[in-house]
């Protein structure tokens, strides 16, 4: 039911004014501001002063009024409508009041034939056109916004007997045009140059591809066969209707079903978009393909008529009967009738006549349409026993995988490009092939919607009634998939929410989905790009409004939602950023910021506690985004620092800490002042290799403001950088000290972050230090978290006890949870745990691999703590593959990477070298580096490393000759493997012990 927007009386169906108050119906989009992309032209004459001078003002006034009159006439033919007149100049913008999918094209073929009537006319005039986004329906305007101004000064640009196009309406019709060479111009108030085309006709049409074998479709191409089957067998006439959206694939799959069918008489018949008397424009094309006339004196007669060889008169039923005549006698034949929602309804009642009337000849009739054709014709070949209807739907998930595929050919495309594609175009061939094409004319690696489809769809829309198309809108305001209720809160003044939306269910514009929210219904646009088109029409001032009352409306209904904070924030931080972009500054503007913020600093602070970092720098940069810094709350700020370090973001992160520490002391907050400095040096110790003794006098003096503020998160922050320094200096016993401090304080401030932190923190000791494989790996098997430290950190354990797989299981499945939850740094800090797996499994080849991906990841990110200790890794399984030179640099790679202060670097380092040095035969050198590094990690209780490097001294003495002593520092060895219950080392020093007896007693 319809209601008279004026009065709210009720509408008889297809009543153009109302019964009661006789106010017109609003029955379409045009009467409100809309944003919609148009192609304006412009037209002006040359010369005025002199045409002035040289002419009668009476002979004058009626020149320029033919020339106005001509003009309008043209404009109006191709569906354009005439702005006004200024002065001399013509403006028509063709897209009001409807967009039509081929504005840009009609506009051409108006601007062509303008061109080459102005001389008839006597005048000399030059034209400008071009497309692009305008806000229409305003009161003064028709259309307002900057491709008006830039038309017009096409037009200015233009030579006489000149029309300039701009380059997005070249984007628009190029295979249909006929264009000149480029041209840049200057244009007043535009930075850039801008592209223009000089247009020399246009005279083809939007040509559709079809150079790449048809996908799918096999059953739809069976249903035509047989239909065609049946026809010939039964000698009868047959109405086959292919429907399906635009771009879908009608057309091809009837050129593919026609393609075999040679000796058959095959005939088509388009309807035109727009025209004046074309009516029968498809039945002429047929007429003329068929070559023939009706036997039948009369039938000849009518259809002489028609086509205009005569002025005798035909009514409508006369034609349809003659023309089918004429059928039935070139039978057996195919009749195709190509975009039959353009039809007018005289045409459609003379198909409807063949299909009904035509006996005893095989004749298919095949039409195609867009499912518009039922809003015109809702009975379309319904209760016909000789009717078939197939509905085309979009391709498969696969099928549109392997049509890409077939369009890339040669070209290569990235995966989620491809993903985007396949994503954004949902099965539909044309969107699919329009997408690449831009992908592959823009470059910018992004997927946009091209301008064609942006047509195509905007054009859909603008035939929707008022009511519906606001009831689509505001759908788009929530987004793919929306909600009844929340439609009905955003526009109360629609009585009839429910039946608008079903109208757009048969449209095949939506269609229900699952509800998320009880009690409600829910709906999902059939494509992302209606969703799109419907949004993009609506002004930016309207969006702003309809986001802010739907976050109201979500906050009361939306309990259920397990992201309504990432929901509402989304909706208010749209609200503000529109509002922004119309300049609306103020404090509405500004509360709404604050709301927005609110709600995605909590949707951040969830994701970082679930550790989903990728989420939270995301959630959390927005939040800050929306506040300026001295609004920022600290808890927001020390989130998006840890987020931003988490991600691997080191350069961000320092960047936010830095601004908040400058904010802080600006306003003397020396607590806020020291979290800032303690999370910044956090950050800075896997940036940059600087001296641990500077963090810990930092950590130490931030202990102590903390302490005295009483502020828990502080303090576990700070003993955290403690738990970071201590682990720099391999003192095991004393990190796991600094972790229990945090896990103490995390406990109290109830931080989930901190907690986590805590918990990881307690990890490295268990590792490295000296508590025993069997209880480490207790220790970490009920620490509750499952992550990707976790998982590595088992990994190297149960190599150090010889379990090989379970071992690399571990490290598979810590790549794998980093990747999915966006811990970049992590992800490529694993290498370092693989390694060590690697090496302990006797793999140098994979142990190899591993660090120098790893140092490649990492090199990347701008980490520099844990690159050190890849590359002597590495190092080390270069030189087992007897690669020494490799493992030489590798070594100096690590020197220069790592703080000079770094334990492990300085031990590793010097294991390798040792080794080297030993092989070339310079004994007494290797022998001193090797005690080097007993001596860098005498002052450790890193039982793993010392006994490592005990081992590679008895590996130089002995290749030295000094056998007593290797068998002394293979005890040591041996010692500190067994304490720690690293059963591979004690293997491996036994080994090494048995060949060194054996050769003593050789
Ligand atoms: N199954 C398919 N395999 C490969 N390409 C296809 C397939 N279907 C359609 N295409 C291509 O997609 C484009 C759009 O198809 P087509 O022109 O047949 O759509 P349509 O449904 O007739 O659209 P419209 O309603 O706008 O006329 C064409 O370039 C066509 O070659
Ligand atoms: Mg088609």
């Amino acid at each position: 039911m319809t209601v008279c927007s004026a009065c709210g009386h009720e509408l008889p169906e297809e009543a153009k004014f109302c019964p009661e108050c006789g106010a017109p119906v609003a029955t379409t989009a045009a009467q409100r501001e809309q944003r919609k992309t148009v192609t304006v032209l412009f037209c002006d004459v040359v010369g005025q002063t002199e045409l002035g001078e040289s002419t009668d003002p009476e002979a004058l006034r009626a020149l320029l009024a033919r020339y106005f009159e001509r003009m309008k006439e043209i404009v109006e033919r191709h569906g354009g409508t005439v702005e006004k007149f200024i002065g001399d100049a013509v403006m028509a913008v063709f897209g009001v009041p409807f967009v039509h999918e081929d504005d840009a094209l009609r506009a051409c073929r108006a601007a062509v034939e303008m061109r080459d009537a102005l001389p008839e006319l006597g005048i000399r005039g030059r034209i400008g056109l071009n497309t692009g986004e305008v806000v229409t329906g305003t009161e003064e305007r028709l259309a307002t916004g900057d491709p008006v101004n830039v038309a017009a000064r096409l037009e200015q640009a233009a030579e006489p007997g000149e029309v300039l196009i701009g380059g997005e309406t070249v984007r628009l019709v190029r295979d249909a045009v006929e264009l000149g060479e480029e041209r840049r111009l200057e244009l007043k108030g535009k930075s850039e140059p801008v592209a223009a085309y000089r247009l020399l006709a246009a005279v083809g049409e939007l040509l559709r591809r079809s150079d790449v074998p048809i996908v799918g479709r096999e059953r739809e191409r069976r249903v035509l066969d047989d239909a065609w089957e049946r026809v010939r067998s039964e000698h009868a006439c047959h109405l086959f209707t292919i429907l399906g959206a635009a771009g879908v694939g009608k057309s091809r799959l009837t050129a593919e079903f026609l393609t075999p069918l040679e000796d058959v008489a095959v005939v088509r018949g388009r309807c035109l978009s727009y025209g004046e008397g074309i009516t029968y424009w498809p039945v002429v094309e047929v007429v003329l393909q068929l070559g023939r006339r009706p036997s039948d004196t009369r039938a000849a007669e009518v259809i002489a008529s028609l086509l205009g060889e005569t002025d005798e008169p035909a009514t409508a039923d006369e034609i349809a009967w003659a023309f089918r005549k004429l059928l039935e006698e070139s039978a057996p034949v195919v009749c195709v009738f190509d975009d039959l929602h353009w039809a007018e309804p005289t045409f459609l009642d003379l198909v409807d006549h063949v299909a009904d009337w035509s006996r005893d000849a095989p004749i298919l009739l095949v039409c195609i349409a867009r499912p518009e054709l039922l809003d015109r014709r809702s009975t379309w070949a319904g209760g016909k026993l000789n009717a078939t209807t197939v509905l085309l739907e979009p391709l498969t998930a696969d099928e549109t995988d392997e049509l890409i595929e077939r369009l890339l050919g040669d070209a290569a495309l990235a995966e989620p490009l491809r993903a985007r594609i396949r994503e954004a175009a949902e099965g539909n061939p044309l969107f699919v092939e329009q997408m690449l094409a831009m992908v592959a004319e823009t470059q910018s690696g992004d997927v946009v919607v091209p301008p064609t489809i942006q047509a195509l769809l905007a054009a859909r829309l603008d035939q929707l009634d008022l009511a519906e198309r606001g009831v689509l809108e505001r759908g788009a305001i929530e987004g793919k998939i929306f909600h009844r209720g929340g439609v009905e809160a955003l526009g109360p003044e629609e009585p009839d929410v429910p039946t608008k939306l079903m109208a757009l269910v048969r449209k095949e514009l939506v269609r229900p989905d699952r509800t998320q929210l009880a009690g409600d219904d829910a709906f999902r646009f059939r494509h992302v790009l209606i969703r799109d088109a419907a949004y993009d029409g609506l002004p930016k001032a309207a969006r702003a409004e309809l986001h802010m009352r739907f976050a109201e409306w979500l906050e009361e209904h939306g309990s259920d939602l397990i992201e309504l904070d990432e929901i509402l924030g989304y909706h208010l931080e749209q609200a503000h950023g529109y509002r922004g972009e119309l300049g609306l500054a103020g404090e509405e503007t500004d509360e709404l910021g604050r709301r927005a913020a609110e709600r995605l600093e909590a949707a951040g602070e969830r994701a970082l506690a679930r550790s989903d970092v990728g989420a939270a720098v995301v959630l959390l940069e927005r939040a800050r985004g929306l506040l300026p810094p001295e609004l920022r709350p600290l808890a927001l700020e020390l989130s998006a620092i840890r987020a931003l370090h988490e991600s691997g973001d080191l350069d961000g992160a320092i960047a936010v800490a830095s601004s908040m520490i400058d904010s802080a002391r600006a306003v003397g907050d020396r607590g806020a002042e020291y979290r800032g400095r303690v999370l910044r040096a956090i950050v800075v110790f896997n940036a940059q290799s600087v001296t641990v003794d500077e963090l810990q006098a930092v950590a130490k003096e931030a202990i102590e403001v903390f302490t005295e503020l009483g502020d828990d998160g502080g303090l576990a922050d700070a003993w955290a950088l403690i738990a970071r320094v201590e682990l720099h200096r391999n003192q095991w016993r004393a990190m796991a000290h600094a972790a229990d401090r945090v896990l103490e304080h995390a406990e109290r401030s109830g931080d989930p972050t901190a907690l986590r932190e805590a918990r990881v923190f307690a990890l490295p000791p268990r590792v490295y230090g000296p508590f025993p494989v069997e209880e480490a790996l207790a220790f970490l098997s009920i620490s509750g978290a499952l992550d990707a430290y976790v998982l590595s950190m088992s990994g190297q354990l149960e190599a150090m006890r010889g379990n090989f797989d379970v071992a690399r299981r571990f490290i598979r499945e810590g790549r794998e949870y980093a990747s999915e939850h966006g811990h970049r740094l992590v992800g490529a800090g694993i290498s370092m745990q693989e390694e060590e797996v690697e090496l302990a499994a006797g793999d140098p080849e994979a142990a190899a691999a591993a660090g120098l991906k790893g140092i490649a990841d990492l090199t990347e990110l701008g980490e520099r703590g844990w690159l050190s200790t890849v590359a002597a890794h590495a190092a080390e399984a270069l030189y087992r593959l007897d690669r020494d030179d490799e493992a030489w640099e590798l070594t100096e790679t690590a020197e220069q990477t790592g703080a000079p202060s770094d334990v492990i670097t300085n031990v590793l380092t010097r294991q390798v070298r040792a080794k080297i040095l030993s092989r070339r035969g310079e004994h007494v050198e290797a022998e001193r580096v090797a005690r080097e590094a007993v001596a860098w990690g005498a002052p450790t209780d890193s039982y793993v490393s010392k006994a490592d490097s005990y081992r590679d001294l008895a590996v130089v003495l002995s290749a030295a000759g000094k056998r007593d002593e290797a068998l002394r520092a293979l005890d040591d060895a041996r010692a500190l493997y067994d304490a720690k219950g690293h059963t591979v080392g004690v293997a491996n020093v036994d080994g090494l012990r048995s060949e060194l007896v054996a050769s003593l007693e050789a």
